[in-house]
């Protein structure tokens, strides 16, 4: 499954790429699936789909509920101007699909507890692996916008930090459309700020300065489809707008042990909707 050596490598760098982790089958009957999921999602719900990063009280609801729920984000540029229509247009201008995807339907959810992804968590140390958060990424051409330099545990905070990515390339990801980049060896820097809910709404804590990024140091990882990338909960990583004329669908999965603490004031809280293993 995996290496002693990948494992290392993994320790070292914070960073794990396996190619063909995924069949191309899979991976183009998930993007299928994901298009049903917009259709259905643009004749119920034309108009109520929101920026990911705008600032709003509708906008941080929409956003603070969707731990449990299968809801649709757009791009900041698409949500500006939604006139758009909803629909099919949603897959031109939507940021991402999130967080349930992977308890709520079952072509994700057996993407995600793919039998040789419980074993891969199994190998990178997870006692009780429990599956956080899902999202569909789009990163649309032209459109698809920039995601700044952070690491994941800043969002799903656990003490110890457990958090692990599964990031799946859906699409050729390249430097022209927007890979992922990362920085070597930055997750053994402690995160340098941390997203929670704070009152009705949400606050970045600044916890130290940021890490600095040298240029010289940071590396892109360009995938196939069925590539998967794992992430260290603390290995700081970027993505590039998408200037290009081609879609960057990819497909990410969060996992953390249960058996360290999931504070209550997380972004990401699933009232109704109990945390479950592979
Ligand atoms: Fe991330």
């Amino acid at each position: 499954m995996v290496t002693a050596e990948q494992l290392a490598a993994f320790h070292e760098d914070g960073v794990l790429v396996i190619p063909d982790f995924y069949s191309a089958q899979e991976c183009s009957d998930l993007r299928s699936r994901m298009d049903a999921i917009l259709e259905e999602i643009g004749g119920k719900e034309s108009g109520s789909s929101f920026s990911t990063t705008e600032q709003s009280h509708a906008n941080d609801r929409w956003f603070l509920e969707s731990g449990d729920k299968v809801r649709v984000f757009l791009e900041d540029e698409a949500a500006r101007a939604p006139e758009a229509g909803p629909g099919h247009v949603l897959t031109r201008r939507a940021n991402k699909v999130g967080h349930a995807l992977h308890d709520l339907d079952p072509t994700f959810a057996a993407f995600s507890r793919a039998p040789q992804l419980a074993a891969l968590a199994t190998a990178l140390g997870f006692v009780d692996p429990l599956l956080l958060q899902s999202m569909y990424i789009f990163k649309p051409p032209a459109i698809g916008g920039e995601v700044v330099w952070h690491c994941d545990h800043t969002f799903l905070w656990t003490e110890p930090q457990t958090v692990v990515g599964f990031w799946v390339a859906i699409d050729e990801a390249t430097e022209e459309n927007g890979c992922m980049w990362y920085l070597p060896g930055s997750h053994r820097i402690p995160a340098d700020t941390r997203f929670r809910r704070e009152g009705q709404g949400t606050v970045t804590e600044v916890l130290a300065d940021p890490p600095h990024i040298d240029p010289e140091a940071i590396v892109p990882i360009p995938a196939d489809p069925g590539t998967l990338v794992v992430l260290h909960g603390t290995v700081r990583h970027w993505s590039a707008p998408n200037h290009s004329s081609s879609p960057r669908h990819a497909y990410t999965l969060h996992v953390i042990d249960g058996t360290a603490e999931y504070p209550a004031d997380n972004w990401l809280q699933r009232p109704e909707l109990p945390l479950r293993g592979f």
